[in-house]
């Protein structure tokens, strides 16, 4: 269901090379799958699809279901990085692009801990006050300070509004068994809670509860979407040289090693603006560390190609593309004939419109490869919950693959830690004071 194709790149590569590159992949498939080397503690998500329990799933079919009978029409997931943008992909890949505006039949699923926007935290209140909320919490570690932070305001506000003891029932936290502020607080006040098993690291953990939950909540079928990534956990299980997992991995590291840094991931459809999110953070925290690592980047065509579009085919040669294709379209309309033809389009009369996306894909592709870009493609069949459980299964293992062929360790995230700890001196967090000092010494 997953294809990858790499036409794209033929004229930049020799097949000795990419031979190399696939033997390459293949020693590093072994690690993963021998699972003997680093980050080997953090490999649970690999067998999640096959694995996940119906229960699982009824249980959180069973909160919609009992929010639903309460009214709550928002509900409120807070959660940053890997505990926040598979449900944030997965939501807005399936979502009508205009669901907002049109009636919904089931609760408006919306973020938060994801940013320290003072205005956004003010703007969700003034949109809390006007719905019927209910809100799931989500962070691994339970300390982590923007869902904390978000946290603190939310639960203030559905106490206050709905009572102490009806807040308990409101409120669900995902989280880890037994560690973490979150942890004790769920454990305190008594609210239902999901376990992120601590072999899965947030970015591989959109099919745990991080992901199950909110999704169900959206409305959307989870069943369809492990299903969709069970079948991709047995394809993408086979050591051979024609698994896409090993084929992608090898021709992004090949073309790595010569100059092209940067990967851009490429749709040709709005809704899949947070798979390039997603993916971004998978690939970028996976694969950035020890001065290494490809560069994650993401755009939208066509509308990108009128933005980003010249520094693509003409800037500087160190970019490579992976373009993610929908074969077909949900939806059907044609270009209309118009007798007066004033704008000249009759000869797109009767035609799809999504013809003319994939004409724009395929002129995009070859503009780009004679601009020096090679293009690598995955292709699903179409956007739905199948489909996109199999493309993130797909991302995953590939990443595993991929990470091993750099020779990082792909399931830690070192450099993350940085920016907090200034940020906890900045902020006078008991036990930062000498870090403080020397911080405001640098910023005078
Ligand atoms: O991939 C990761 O591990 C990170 O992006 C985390 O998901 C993110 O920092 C949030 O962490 P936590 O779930 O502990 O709040």
């Amino acid at each position: 269901m997953v294809n990858v194709n790499l036409s794209g790149c033929k004229s930049f590569v020799e097949d000795s090379q990419y031979n190399t590159f696939i033997d390459k992949a293949l020693e590093a498939y072994d690690i993963l799958e021998s699972e003997t080397g680093a980050g080997n503690d953090f490999l649970g998500w690999k067998h999640l699809p096959s694995q996940t329990p119906e229960s699982l799933i009824a249980d959180c079919e069973a909160i919609r279901d009992e929010w639903k009978a309460k009214g709550v029409d928002l509900v409120v997931v807070i959660g940053i990085g890997g505990s926040y943008l598979g449900a944030k992909c997965a939501i807005e890949a399936l979502s009508h692009s205009f669901s907002k505006q049109l009636p919904k039949n089931g609760p408006e699923v919306v973020f938060a801990g994801h940013t320290l926007s003072e205005e956004y935290a003010c703007e969700l209140m003034d949109l809390m006050q006007q719905r019927n909320v209910a809100a799931v919490v989500i962070s691994k570690s339970g300390t982590t300070t923007e869902p904390a932070v978000a946290f603190r305001y939310i639960k203030q506000y559905i106490e206050k509004t709905y009572g102490t003891q009806e807040a308990a029932s409101r409120i669900v936290a995902v989280t880890d068994a037994r560690r973490g502020a979150l942890k004790s607080l769920a454990t305190q006040e008594g609210y239902r809670t999901f376990v992120i098993e601590d072999n899965v690291g947030g970015r591989f953990s959109v099919l745990t509860p991080v992901g199950i939950l909110p999704i169900v909540l959206a409305g959307f079928d989870m069943r369809a979407m492990l299903k969709g990534a069970a079948q991709m956990e047995e394809e993408f299980g086979k050591r051979c040289a024609c698994n896409p997992a090993v084929q992608y991995a090898a021709m992004r590291n090949l073309l790595y090693s010569q100059g092209k840094k940067i990967e851009i991931l490429v749709s040709y459809n709005p809704k899949l603006q947070y798979l390039g999110e997603w993916w971004k953070q998978l690939y970028g925290e996976s694969e950035g560390k020890d001065g290494k690592g490809i560069f994650p980047a993401s755009v939208s065509f066509t509308t990108d190609l009128h933005s980003m579009g010249q520094y693509i085919q003409d800037g500087e040669r160190m970019l490579m593309e992976t373009v993610v294709t929908v074969r077909n379209s949900n939806r059907s309309m044609t270009i209309a004939e118009d007798p007066q033809n004033l704008d000249g389009l009759n000869f797109l009369s009767g035609k799809h419109i999504e013809e003319c996306n994939a004409m724009a894909e395929l002129g995009t592709k070859l503009a780009h490869i004679d601009g020096g870009v090679p293009q690598l493609a995955v292709s699903i069949e179409k956007i739905d919950e199948f489909n996109l459980g199999g493309l993130f299964y797909f991302f995953e293992k590939a990443c595993g693959i991929s990470g091993y062929i750099l020779g990082v360790n792909p399931f830690n995230q070192p450099g993350v830690e940085a920016y907090k700890k200034n940020m906890f001196a900045l902020l006078g967090k008991p036990g930062y004071e000498e870090q403080a000092k020397a911080l405001q010494e640098r910023l005078k």
